[in-house]
C-alpha cells in the first residue's frame, strides 16, 4: 500500500484495521517496553483489543479527528506515531509515538513525526502541535526536543500509573517555528 520511506529500511505506512493481526503481534513485543508510558487504552491483549484500537483510530481519522501510522522495519510492525488528537478549526493537534525495544535508537520515531508535523502544520496550515508525556520518560522528551520543541510547562500529577499520579510534560513547536527550522535544516 502507500508508503513513505524513513531512515534504516523503514517505512511509514496507515496503520489499519486491516493490519489487526500483524498489530496484535507487534504488541506482544512491545507491550511491557510502553505499558507505562503510553494511554491505558492502547496497552490491549489479544487479537480483539488490537481490532479495536485500529478501528477507533479508523474512525478518527474519517472525522478529521486523527490518524495512526505504523512504521515497518524490514517488513516487520515495530512502532508507529499518530495524531492522538486532530482539530483543524481550532488549529491544534497533539502527537504520540510508540516502539517495541528493537527498534529504538535509530532515530525512526523522529522521522516519522517530521512527516506528520510538516503534513499538520505546512500543509493542512494548524497553527500548532503538542506533545504531552510523563514526566521521567526521557527517551520520550529527548524525541521533542529533537524535534525542536518547547517544554510549555508540568501538568502536575495528573497521570495515574500503577498507583501513583505522575506528573506530566507539556512540550509544543508552532507552526512558524517548524517552518523555520525545515528552512534551516533544507538550506
Ligand atoms: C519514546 C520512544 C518512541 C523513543 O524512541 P527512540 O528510539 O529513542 O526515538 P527515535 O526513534 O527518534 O530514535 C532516537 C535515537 O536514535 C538515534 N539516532 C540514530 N540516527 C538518528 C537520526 N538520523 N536522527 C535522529 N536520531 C537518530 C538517536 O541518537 C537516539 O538514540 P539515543 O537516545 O540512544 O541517543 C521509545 O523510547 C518508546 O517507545 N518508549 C515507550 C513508549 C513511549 O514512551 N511512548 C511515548 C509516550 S509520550
Amino acid at each position: 500500500m502507500f508508503s513513505l520511506p524513513l531512515r534504516d529500511d523503514a517505512e511509514l505506512r496507515p496503520l489499519e484495521t486491516w493490519h489487526a493481526e500483524e498489530f496484535a503481534a507487534h504488541l506482544d513485543r512491545a507491550r511491557e517496553h510502553i505499558r507505562p508510558w503510553v494511554g491505558q487504552g492502547f496497552v490491549t491483549t489479544g487479537l480483539e483489543g488490537a481490532r479495536g484500537t485500529l478501528v477507533r483510530y479508523g474512525e478518527r481519522r474519517a472525522a478529521d479527528g486523527g490518524g495512526l501510522f505504523g512504521i515497518w522495519r524490514k517488513g516487520t510492525l515495530v512502532g508507529g506515531v499518530m495524531f492522538t488528537g486532530f482539530d483543524a478549526a481550532g488549529g491544534t493537534c497533539e502527537l504520540g509515538c510508540w516502539l517495541e525495544p528493537a527498534a529504538e535508537g535509530h532515530g525512526l520515531v523522529t522521522g516519522a513525526c517530521e512527516v506528520l508535523l510538516d503534513w499538520a502544520l505546512v500543509e493542512r496550515g494548524l497553527h500548532r502541535a503538542e506533545w504531552l508525556c510523563r514526566a521521567g520518560n526521557d527517551r520520550s522528551a529527548a524525541v521533542a526536543e529533537r524535534l525542536g520543541m518547547t517544554l510549555e510547562g508540568v501538568r502536575r500529577e495528573v497521570w495515574p500509573y500503577d498507583g501513583v499520579r505522575h506528573d506530566q510534560q507539556l512540550w509544543a513547536v508552532l507552526a512558524r517555528e517548524w517552518r523555520d527550522r525545515r528552512a534551516d535544516t533544507t538550506r
